[in-house]
Protein backbone atom coordinates (compact mmCIF):
# COMPACT_ATOMS: atom_id res chain seq x y z
CA UNK A 1 0.00 0.00 0.00
CA UNK A 2 2.85 2.20 0.74
CA UNK A 3 4.28 1.59 -2.77
CA UNK A 4 0.83 2.98 -4.21
CA UNK A 5 0.57 5.70 -2.33
CA UNK A 6 4.01 6.65 -2.86
CA UNK A 7 3.19 5.96 -6.78
CA UNK A 8 -0.03 7.92 -6.69
CA UNK A 9 1.21 11.00 -4.69
CA UNK A 10 4.08 11.34 -7.10
CA UNK A 11 2.56 10.86 -10.46
CA UNK A 12 0.02 13.53 -9.16
CA UNK A 13 2.32 16.21 -8.02
CA UNK A 14 4.23 15.91 -11.49
CA UNK A 15 0.95 16.54 -12.84
CA UNK A 16 0.61 20.04 -10.65
CA UNK A 17 -1.86 19.15 -8.36
CA UNK A 18 -1.57 19.57 -4.41
CA UNK A 19 -2.15 15.64 -2.94
CA UNK A 20 -3.33 15.27 0.37
CA UNK A 21 -3.53 11.55 2.31
CA UNK A 22 -5.87 10.65 4.25
CA UNK A 23 -5.03 9.15 7.99
CA UNK A 24 -7.41 6.06 9.42
CA UNK A 25 -9.01 5.29 6.00
CA UNK A 26 -13.03 6.30 5.82
CA UNK A 27 -12.88 7.77 9.51
CA UNK A 28 -9.91 10.02 8.89
CA UNK A 29 -11.97 11.08 5.90
CA UNK A 30 -15.17 11.95 8.14
CA UNK A 31 -12.73 13.31 11.08
CA UNK A 32 -10.96 15.44 8.29
CA UNK A 33 -7.36 13.86 9.18
CA UNK A 34 -5.39 15.33 6.06
CA UNK A 35 -2.35 15.27 5.64
CA UNK A 36 -0.48 16.93 2.83
CA UNK A 37 2.06 15.24 0.84
CA UNK A 38 5.04 16.27 -0.85
CA UNK A 39 7.34 14.34 -3.00
CA UNK A 40 9.96 13.82 0.08
CA UNK A 41 7.17 12.92 2.57
CA UNK A 42 6.58 9.93 0.90
CA UNK A 43 9.98 8.74 0.10
CA UNK A 44 11.66 5.64 1.52
CA UNK A 45 8.47 4.02 2.61
CA UNK A 46 8.40 1.47 -0.66
CA UNK A 47 9.82 -0.93 1.17
CA UNK A 48 7.28 -0.95 4.28
CA UNK A 49 4.90 -2.91 5.00
CA UNK A 50 1.53 -1.81 6.77
CA UNK A 51 0.70 1.49 5.47
CA UNK A 52 1.97 5.08 6.96
CA UNK A 53 -1.26 6.28 6.40
CA UNK A 54 -2.59 3.76 8.83
CA UNK A 55 -5.83 1.75 8.27
CA UNK A 56 -9.50 1.55 10.29
CA UNK A 57 -12.63 0.13 10.40
CA UNK A 58 -15.36 2.79 10.01
CA UNK A 59 -19.00 2.32 11.20
CA UNK A 60 -19.90 5.84 10.93
CA UNK A 61 -19.02 5.61 6.84
CA UNK A 62 -21.53 2.69 7.34
CA UNK A 63 -24.42 5.34 7.52
CA UNK A 64 -25.64 8.22 5.17
CA UNK A 65 -24.67 10.83 7.77
CA UNK A 66 -21.18 9.66 8.35
CA UNK A 67 -20.41 9.92 4.16
CA UNK A 68 -21.96 13.53 4.33
CA UNK A 69 -19.92 14.48 7.09
CA UNK A 70 -16.83 12.98 4.95
CA UNK A 71 -18.10 15.11 1.64
CA UNK A 72 -18.22 18.12 3.87
CA UNK A 73 -15.26 17.53 5.07
CA UNK A 74 -13.11 17.10 1.52
CA UNK A 75 -15.10 19.80 0.02
CA UNK A 76 -13.88 22.27 3.23
CA UNK A 77 -10.45 20.59 1.99
CA UNK A 78 -10.79 21.81 -1.76
CA UNK A 79 -10.51 17.79 -2.12
CA UNK A 80 -11.82 17.00 -5.50
CA UNK A 81 -10.73 13.77 -6.53
CA UNK A 82 -10.39 10.42 -4.57
CA UNK A 83 -7.96 7.30 -4.35
CA UNK A 84 -8.87 4.42 -2.25
CA UNK A 85 -6.51 1.46 -1.43
CA UNK A 86 -8.73 -1.61 -0.19
CA UNK A 87 -10.53 -4.77 -0.59
CA UNK A 88 -14.13 -5.53 -1.21
CA UNK A 89 -15.13 -3.63 1.84
CA UNK A 90 -13.48 -0.12 0.91
CA UNK A 91 -14.57 -0.38 -2.87
CA UNK A 92 -18.17 -1.23 -1.82
CA UNK A 93 -17.91 1.98 1.04
CA UNK A 94 -16.64 4.12 -2.33
CA UNK A 95 -19.70 2.98 -4.88
CA UNK A 96 -21.86 4.22 -2.22
CA UNK A 97 -19.60 7.19 -1.35
CA UNK A 98 -19.84 8.22 -5.13
CA UNK A 99 -23.47 7.35 -5.66
CA UNK A 100 -24.64 10.14 -2.94
CA UNK A 101 -21.50 12.01 -3.04
CA UNK A 102 -20.42 12.44 -7.15
CA UNK A 103 -16.98 12.86 -6.21
CA UNK A 104 -14.66 11.36 -8.01
CA UNK A 105 -13.30 8.65 -6.97
CA UNK A 106 -10.80 5.64 -8.19
CA UNK A 107 -9.94 2.42 -6.11
CA UNK A 108 -7.13 0.43 -6.14
CA UNK A 109 -6.57 -3.25 -5.24
CA UNK A 110 -5.31 -3.82 -1.76
CA UNK A 111 -5.52 -6.94 -0.43
CA UNK A 112 -3.56 -10.11 0.78
CA UNK A 113 -6.96 -12.45 -0.55
CA UNK A 114 -6.44 -11.63 -4.01
CA UNK A 115 -10.38 -12.03 -3.90
CA UNK A 116 -11.00 -8.90 -6.17
CA UNK A 117 -12.84 -9.21 -9.74
CA UNK A 118 -10.81 -6.83 -12.16
CA UNK A 119 -7.27 -7.45 -11.27
CA UNK A 120 -5.22 -10.53 -12.01
CA UNK A 121 -3.57 -9.89 -8.82
CA UNK A 122 -4.18 -7.48 -5.76
CA UNK A 123 -1.73 -5.51 -3.77
CA UNK A 124 -0.14 -7.43 -0.88
CA UNK A 125 -1.04 -10.84 -1.99
CA UNK A 126 2.23 -11.80 -3.36
CA UNK A 127 4.09 -10.83 -0.28
CA UNK A 128 1.74 -12.73 1.36
CA UNK A 129 2.15 -15.59 -0.61
CA UNK A 130 6.02 -15.83 -0.26
CA UNK A 131 5.60 -15.56 3.13
CA UNK A 132 2.84 -18.23 3.44
CA UNK A 133 5.56 -20.73 1.61
CA UNK A 134 8.60 -19.48 3.27
CA UNK A 135 6.62 -20.79 6.58
CA UNK A 136 5.91 -23.84 5.04
CA UNK A 137 9.25 -25.04 4.34
CA UNK A 138 10.10 -24.08 7.72
CA UNK A 139 7.34 -26.18 8.98
CA UNK A 140 8.63 -29.30 6.40
CA UNK A 141 12.21 -29.33 8.41
CA UNK A 142 9.90 -30.29 11.43
CA UNK A 143 7.48 -32.61 9.61
CA UNK A 144 10.23 -34.21 7.86
CA UNK A 145 12.47 -34.86 10.70
CA UNK A 146 9.84 -36.34 13.18
CA UNK A 147 7.76 -37.41 10.75
CA UNK A 148 4.75 -35.31 11.45
CA UNK A 149 1.85 -34.65 9.41
CA UNK A 150 0.65 -31.18 9.72
CA UNK A 151 -1.72 -29.00 9.15
CA UNK A 152 -1.07 -25.35 8.02
CA UNK A 153 -4.03 -22.56 8.11
CA UNK A 154 -3.34 -19.59 5.94
CA UNK A 155 -5.40 -16.38 5.49
CA UNK A 156 -7.42 -16.09 2.23
CA UNK A 157 -11.33 -15.12 4.21
CA UNK A 158 -13.71 -16.70 2.34
CA UNK A 159 -10.95 -16.93 -0.76
CA UNK A 160 -8.59 -20.04 -1.30
CA UNK A 161 -6.14 -18.20 -3.41
CA UNK A 162 -3.31 -18.04 -1.06
CA UNK A 163 -4.17 -21.90 0.12
CA UNK A 164 -3.96 -23.43 -3.06
CA UNK A 165 -0.73 -21.10 -4.71
CA UNK A 166 1.29 -21.44 -1.32
CA UNK A 167 0.21 -25.14 -1.26
CA UNK A 168 1.89 -25.84 -5.46
CA UNK A 169 4.95 -23.54 -4.04
CA UNK A 170 5.49 -25.40 -0.43
CA UNK A 171 5.03 -28.98 -2.50
CA UNK A 172 2.33 -29.31 0.10
CA UNK A 173 0.73 -32.74 -0.46
CA UNK A 174 -2.90 -32.02 -0.25
CA UNK A 175 -4.77 -28.13 -0.57
CA UNK A 176 -8.73 -27.44 0.96
CA UNK A 177 -9.81 -24.38 -0.66
CA UNK A 178 -12.96 -23.19 0.31
CA UNK A 179 -14.31 -23.25 -3.33
CA UNK A 180 -14.34 -26.69 -3.52
CA UNK A 181 -16.87 -28.95 -1.52
CA UNK A 182 -14.60 -30.87 0.68
CA UNK A 183 -15.94 -34.68 1.50
CA UNK A 184 -13.89 -35.38 5.25
CA UNK A 185 -13.89 -39.18 5.15
CA UNK A 186 -12.38 -38.57 1.46
CA UNK A 187 -9.99 -36.42 3.11
CA UNK A 188 -9.16 -38.38 5.69
CA UNK A 189 -8.78 -42.02 3.81
CA UNK A 190 -6.02 -40.01 1.44
CA UNK A 191 -4.31 -38.54 4.64
CA UNK A 192 -4.04 -41.62 5.75
CA UNK A 193 -2.53 -43.54 2.73
CA UNK A 194 -0.21 -40.30 2.47
CA UNK A 195 1.20 -40.85 5.91
CA UNK A 196 1.27 -44.80 6.07
CA UNK A 197 2.39 -44.90 1.97
CA UNK A 198 5.47 -43.45 0.59
CA UNK A 199 5.60 -40.31 2.80
CA UNK A 200 6.12 -40.53 6.85
CA UNK A 201 5.55 -36.36 6.88
CA UNK A 202 2.85 -34.82 5.10
CA UNK A 203 1.88 -31.18 5.03
CA UNK A 204 -2.00 -30.21 3.89
CA UNK A 205 -2.79 -26.43 3.27
CA UNK A 206 -6.18 -25.72 4.65
CA UNK A 207 -7.85 -22.05 3.65
CA UNK A 208 -9.15 -20.19 6.47
CA UNK A 209 -12.47 -20.02 4.72
CA UNK A 210 -12.40 -23.97 4.10
CA UNK A 211 -16.27 -24.92 4.54
CA UNK A 212 -15.31 -27.78 6.71
CA UNK A 213 -13.81 -25.44 9.66
CA UNK A 214 -10.35 -24.08 9.96
CA UNK A 215 -7.13 -26.19 10.50
CA UNK A 216 -7.85 -26.98 14.28
CA UNK A 217 -11.60 -28.16 13.00
CA UNK A 218 -10.34 -30.32 10.52
CA UNK A 219 -6.87 -31.76 12.87
CA UNK A 220 -10.23 -32.94 15.60
CA UNK A 221 -11.73 -34.76 13.01
CA UNK A 222 -9.16 -36.45 12.14
CA UNK A 223 -7.94 -36.81 15.76
CA UNK A 224 -11.36 -38.49 16.59
CA UNK A 225 -10.93 -41.21 14.25
CA UNK A 226 -9.26 -44.66 15.07
CA UNK A 227 -7.14 -44.28 12.19
CA UNK A 228 -5.19 -41.22 13.26
CA UNK A 229 -4.21 -42.79 16.34
CA UNK A 230 -0.62 -43.39 15.62
CA UNK A 231 -0.07 -40.05 13.57
CA UNK A 232 1.81 -37.47 15.32
CA UNK A 233 -0.31 -34.21 13.89
CA UNK A 234 0.05 -30.16 14.61
CA UNK A 235 -1.73 -27.82 13.64
CA UNK A 236 0.17 -24.59 12.64
CA UNK A 237 -2.08 -21.41 11.52
CA UNK A 238 0.17 -18.30 9.92
CA UNK A 239 -1.98 -15.67 10.64
CA UNK A 240 -0.98 -12.26 10.75
CA UNK A 241 2.65 -12.76 9.78
CA UNK A 242 0.68 -12.88 6.42
CA UNK A 243 -0.24 -9.32 6.47
CA UNK A 244 3.15 -7.94 6.84
CA UNK A 245 6.43 -7.60 6.35
CA UNK A 246 8.76 -5.36 3.05
CA UNK A 247 6.72 -6.26 0.19
CA UNK A 248 7.63 -8.17 -2.34
CA UNK A 249 9.50 -7.16 -5.81
CA UNK A 250 6.13 -7.78 -7.75
CA UNK A 251 4.04 -6.45 -5.03
CA UNK A 252 5.90 -3.32 -5.35
CA UNK A 253 6.13 -3.05 -8.98
CA UNK A 254 2.22 -3.79 -9.35
CA UNK A 255 1.28 -1.33 -6.45
CA UNK A 256 3.55 1.47 -8.25
CA UNK A 257 1.62 0.78 -11.78
CA UNK A 258 -1.59 0.86 -9.95
CA UNK A 259 -0.90 3.52 -8.11
CA UNK A 260 0.34 5.67 -11.32
CA UNK A 261 -2.50 4.68 -13.11
CA UNK A 262 -5.05 5.41 -10.58
CA UNK A 263 -4.33 9.24 -10.78
CA UNK A 264 -4.37 8.95 -14.83
CA UNK A 265 -7.87 7.72 -14.64
CA UNK A 266 -8.89 10.45 -12.32
CA UNK A 267 -6.85 13.20 -14.68
CA UNK A 268 -9.11 11.26 -17.89
CA UNK A 269 -12.00 11.76 -16.29
CA UNK A 270 -13.15 8.41 -14.79
CA UNK A 271 -15.21 7.99 -11.63
CA UNK A 272 -15.78 4.92 -9.25
CA UNK A 273 -13.78 2.68 -11.09
CA UNK A 274 -11.11 -0.09 -9.86
CA UNK A 275 -7.78 0.19 -11.83
CA UNK A 276 -6.13 -3.13 -12.15
CA UNK A 277 -3.95 -5.49 -14.13
CA UNK A 278 -5.17 -8.03 -16.44
CA UNK A 279 -2.99 -10.03 -18.89
CA UNK A 280 -0.43 -7.48 -17.99
CA UNK A 281 -2.52 -4.64 -18.98
CA UNK A 282 -4.01 -1.95 -16.91
CA UNK A 283 -7.69 -2.09 -16.60
CA UNK A 284 -10.85 -0.03 -15.15
CA UNK A 285 -13.93 -1.81 -14.04
CA UNK A 286 -16.69 -0.31 -12.56
CA UNK A 287 -16.07 -0.36 -8.34
CA UNK A 288 -19.83 -2.16 -8.12
CA UNK A 289 -18.19 -5.01 -10.51
CA UNK A 290 -15.54 -5.27 -8.55
CA UNK A 291 -17.07 -6.70 -4.96
CA UNK A 292 -20.46 -8.40 -6.96
CA UNK A 293 -18.88 -10.42 -9.19
CA UNK A 294 -16.32 -13.59 -8.52
CA UNK A 295 -13.35 -13.84 -9.29
CA UNK A 296 -12.59 -17.83 -10.31
CA UNK A 297 -9.68 -19.66 -9.01
CA UNK A 298 -8.05 -21.86 -11.58
CA UNK A 299 -9.31 -25.23 -10.82
CA UNK A 300 -6.66 -26.73 -12.91
CA UNK A 301 -4.19 -25.87 -10.60
CA UNK A 302 -5.91 -28.14 -7.63
CA UNK A 303 -4.83 -31.09 -10.04
CA UNK A 304 -1.66 -30.35 -9.49
CA UNK A 305 -1.09 -30.68 -5.61
CA UNK A 306 -2.31 -34.06 -6.60
CA UNK A 307 -0.25 -35.02 -9.61
CA UNK A 308 2.84 -33.59 -7.88
CA UNK A 309 2.66 -36.03 -4.95
O1 LIG B 1 -9.09 -9.58 4.20
C1 LIG B 1 -7.76 -9.62 4.56
C2 LIG B 1 -7.56 -10.46 5.79
O2 LIG B 1 -6.19 -10.53 6.09
C3 LIG B 1 -8.13 -11.88 5.71
O3 LIG B 1 -7.30 -12.76 5.01
C4 LIG B 1 -8.29 -12.20 7.16
O4 LIG B 1 -9.32 -13.12 7.37
C5 LIG B 1 -8.66 -10.87 7.76
O5 LIG B 1 -8.20 -9.86 6.89
C6 LIG B 1 -8.08 -10.63 9.13
O6 LIG B 1 -8.63 -9.46 9.61
P1 LIG B 1 -8.25 -8.89 11.06
O7 LIG B 1 -6.84 -8.40 10.98
O8 LIG B 1 -9.23 -7.79 11.28
O9 LIG B 1 -8.37 -10.03 12.00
Amino acid sequence: MNACLRAAARKALTAGKRVFGIRRGYQGMIEGDFVELSNESVSNIIQKGGTVLKSARSTDFRTPEGRARAAAKLQKQGIDGLIAIGGDGTLAGAAVFYDEHRIPLVGCPGTIDNDLYGTDETIGYDTALNTAIQNIDKIRDTADAHDRLFLVEVMGRDAGFIALNSGIGGGAEMVLIPETLTDINKIKTHIHSLMADKHRSSIVVVAEGEELGGASVIADALRADAKFVDIDLRVCILGHTQRGGSPSARDRVLASRLGVAAVEALLDGHANVMVGLVDNQIRLTPSRNVYTRKKSINFELLGLTTLLN
